[in-house]
């Protein structure tokens, strides 16, 4: 199989490395930037953490006509350059290529549907956790889940080899006949962590030391489930406020990927997560306060890294 990773951010570079270092397929990583594409070919994707540490020789480009028509496209790219990838990576695109999104978030299918076709999109997540160190230098810090699946909850034989492959890379992969409640499921969980740790900078697991703060985290997810009810989604858990802090828990030393964007004074993806709930919210007449607090805070951090008081 010939395979593309699109996007060298954490999840990245850990799914570039591990395909290329335990399975016998052909490994691309795409990255636009032509300078780090160049600095990763020549150091090497380095992996450390639960996982490494070692060092993956992956062939890197910035040119996707150079990569060429892929069996399997991994887009791993931060969910608002989902579109501008899309234009990016139609070289490597053919009639039988499959696309798998494992991106956080809603709303990057449709994204994908709408540049490629459904037929070729898998949509998914994954509970992997992975922080970037430095340029094709990142850390495993956590396992957990991949699930994938078709928005017709299809199994074609196409998804079923993609699960193989990921599955034989190292990430267990389980493939869903209901993939849109796979990343909802997902989504509720990232909509409690993920803006309270950007907004407070604290680690997931403190978030419910502080009552002041369990208590946003509790809102946010409920306004949240409100609107998974409204649209029959079932989730894959029964109480999603014990979900969401149990992961807190169980990733209590993480710092969340929106947190790292923070941190690094990068653009987060707060309209993907808190903003796509306050979106929906709307849409179908149900209130997000919290949501919305949530998402201009976010947005006003974001907006401002370089204008903070000393
Ligand atoms: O985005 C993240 O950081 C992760 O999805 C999660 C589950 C919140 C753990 O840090």
């Amino acid at each position: 199989m010939k395979i593309a990773v699109v996007g060298p951010g954490a999840l990245g570079c850990l799914v570039a490395g591990f395909l290329k270092q335990r399975t016998k397929e052909e490994v691309w990583l795409y990255d636009r930037l032509e300078e780090r594409s160049v600095r990763i070919r020549d150091n090497s994707i380095k992996i450390e953490g639960i996982s490494g540490p070692y060092t993956v020789k992956v062939n890197v480009s910035a040119n996707s006509k150079e990569i060429g028509p892929c069996d399997l496209v991994i887009i791993c790219v931060k969910s608002y350059s989902t579109e501008d990838a899309c234009k990016d990576i139609k070289e490597l695109v053919a009639e039988n290529t499959s696309i798998l999104t494992i991106q956080n978030g809603i709303g990057n299918m449709q994204i994908l549907n709408d540049h490629f076709g459904a037929e070729k999109v898998i949509g998914g997540i994954t509970n992997h956790g992975s922080t970037l160190l430095g340029v094709g230098h990142v850390r495993h810090a956590g396992r957990g889940d991949t699930i994938i699946g078709k928005a017709d909850g299809r199994l074609s034989g196409a998804l079923k080899n993609v699960a193989a492959v990921l599955t034989k890379a190292g990430f267990e992969t389980k493939i869903s006949k209901d993939i849109d409640a796979v990343i909802w499921s997902k989504l509720i969980i990232n909509v409690g962590i993920n803006a309270l740790t950007a907004a407070t900078r604290l680690n997931n697991g403190r978030l419910v030391e502080y009552e002041e703060c369990r208590e946003l985290l509790r809102s946010a997810v409920q306004e949240a489930v409100k609107i998974v009810k409204r649209k029959r989604i079932k989730l894959a858990y029964d109480d999603p406020i014990q979900k969401v802090e149990s992961v807190c828990k169980a990733t209590a030393t993480n710092v969340s990927s929106m947190l790292q964007d923070v941190l690094n004074k990068k653009r987060t993806e707060i309209d993907f997560i808190n903003g796509a709930v306050v979106r929906q919210g709307k849409a179908l007449g149900i209130p997000t306060p919290v949501n919305e607090v949530l998402t201009n805070l976010v947005r006003t951090i974001e907006k401002s890294y370089d204008k903070v008081a000393k």
